[in-house]
């Protein structure tokens, strides 16, 4: 009996141990040659994670960009990591020296998306499913779906008036039209049947990604496990059935099911194909969702601003004879104004803060050395809040991008060869929603006016409730 306890005692202290002998190990570098960055690398197995969950993130990386200066280490999730808050270190990570950093992402999140997903790869692989992301959602691609997407905006808009008045979750709606203008640009047009099922899927899916990855019943990442086993499903039926019809359409799934190697004639599987739609649709909805409710909170909570864009946009409205005709691809290129607005809503919000890489080697930036197996995150929130480029970084200022910004300074999309090939999808579905929600309806926060909730992506508090109206 005695035995037992103690081995069941070793058992459990062993990660510790093991993580303490690590955390001893990363300290002790050589002391002649390239130093590590300043910073604390906190508790043994905790490092500083605990302190980044119990403060607001922007708070957590501020104090130590401002303690110890543009790159710094710490230790979160187990790992160690280098944060890097200056645009050059920022562009040695993600292009000019990308080849010695691959993308790194938690093994549980990878389970959820799959592992074939775009961006948890680099090298060959990725180039290749680059090709065919990019090129479905390119400039010629995008353009063809102004009136679909228009559509589904007015929908949307309609849907959330028809509680007569009552509120609703902003952030919420936002991620049910994020939704549908994702499937557009991945399946063109989807039966329903499908698409409501995916729908139901990969919105458990969605709330399962965040939460502490223990798979035991009733958790909500076993339930997040279970739904993306039967998007699995659903998505296999599609594609045996689309396979068939030899698709000649332009969209995701098309170039996916063409797609053949020139040299060797291999085709993409079937979990291939499931993983880049699942990462896709992922990598669409919530960040363009989050943009979204940003870009209404900003347009409420400063009326000089409503009314410019108002003005800017009924110009387009009354050309097109009162709305009566659809909006053209060259109206949404020529909002400029409401573009600016958006520019800085994405400055603002910075929905992606940070993103991840791994050094494959021992890197030296500027003196300073960046371990081989050691996390890089470059800090975009950081860098889009920093005075030295944006003048009084807290004003919402949309003027400031009447001038170009300083190269690397802006990055909302990223930088470098995994930088967003959805940016125009999302800048378009986001000016197409604001045309018609400024001319046909009205619109009033109702609850907390400031306040920032993590989801993962930063959000208005509550998801800023809200109450929509026609105008009659
Ligand atoms: C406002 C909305 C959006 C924001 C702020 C955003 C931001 C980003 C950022 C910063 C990255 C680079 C991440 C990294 O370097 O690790 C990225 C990658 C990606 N985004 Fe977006 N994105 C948005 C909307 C979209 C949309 C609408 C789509 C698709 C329709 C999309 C598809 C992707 C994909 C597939 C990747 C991975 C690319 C790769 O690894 O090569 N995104 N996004």
């Amino acid at each position: 009996m005695e035995e037992s306890v103690m081995l069941l005692t070793i058992l459990l202290l062993l990660p510790v141990i093991l993580s303490c002998l690590s955390w001893r190990n990363q300290m002790k570098r050589p002391h002649n040659g390239p130093k590590l960055p300043p910073g604390s690398m906190g508790w043994p197995f905790f490092g500083e994670t605990l302190k980044l969950y119990s403060q607001n993130p922007s708070i957590f990386f501020g104090t130590r960009h401002q303690r110890y200066g543009d790159i710094f280490k710490t230790n979160i999730h187990g790992s160690p990591c280098v944060m890097l808050t200056c645009p050059e270190a920022a562009r040695f990570v993600l292009v000019t020296e990308a080849h010695r950093f691959k993308p790194s992402y938690p093994q549980s999140k990878e389970r959820l998306i799959g592992p074939w997903a775009i961006f948890f790869h680099g090298g060959e692989f990725h180039t290749r499913m680059r090709k065919l992301v990019q090129g479905s959602l390119s400039l010629d691609a995008v353009r063809t779906m102004v009136p679909l997407i228009e559509a589904v905006a007015v929908n949307t808009l309609e849907s959330c008036c028809s509680g007569g008045g009552l509120a609703v979750n902003t952030f919420h709606e936002m991620k049910k039209f994020t939704f549908e203008v994702a499937v557009l640009s991945i399946f063109g047009k989807l039966e329903s049947g499908y698409k409501d099922k995916l729908k139901d899927n990969f919105f458990t899916l969605d709330r399962g990604y965040n939460c502490f990855p223990i798979n035991l019943p009733g958790t909500a990442y076993r339930r997040a496990l279970l739904a993306r086993r039967r998007l699995g499903k659903i998505l296999r039926e599609i594609v045996s059935e689309k396979r068939e019809k030899r698709l000649t359409e332009k969209n995701l799934l098309s170039s996916l099911l063409n797609y053949h190697d020139h040299q060797d004639g291999q085709i993409l599987t079937d979990d291939q194909i499931a993983d880049n739609i699942i990462g896709v649709l992922f990598a669409a909805q919530d960040t363009t969702a989050s943009a979204l409710t940003w870009v209404i909170k900003y347009i409420h909570d400063y009326p000089l601003l409503r009314d410019a864009i108002r003005e800017e946009q009924k110009t387009i409205y009354e050309s097109n004879d009162g709305g009566n005709r659809p909006l053209t691809w060259a109206q949404t290129r020529n909002m400029p104004y409401t573009y600016k607005v958006v520019m800085e809503s994405l400055r603002m919000a910075s929905i992606i803060s940070y993103t991840y890489r791994e050094a494959v080697e021992d890197v030296i930036y500027n003196g300073v050395l960046i371990p081989k197996g050691w996390k890089v995150l470059p800090l975009f929130r950081i860098i889009h809040h920093n005075p030295n480029f944006f003048i009084d970084p807290e004003k919402f200022n949309p003027s400031r991008f009447e001038v170009a910004q300083k190269p690397n300074t802006f990055v909302p999309f990223g930088n470098g060869v995994h930088s967003c090939p959805g940016n125009e999808v999302a800048k378009l579905e986001i000016l197409v929603f604001i045309h018609h929600l400024v001319n046909k309806f009205r619109w009033e926060v109702v609850g907390p006016k400031n306040g920032v909730e993590y989801d993962p992506f930063p959000v208005p508090k509550k998801g800023l409730p809200a109450k929509f109206l026609k105008d009659s």
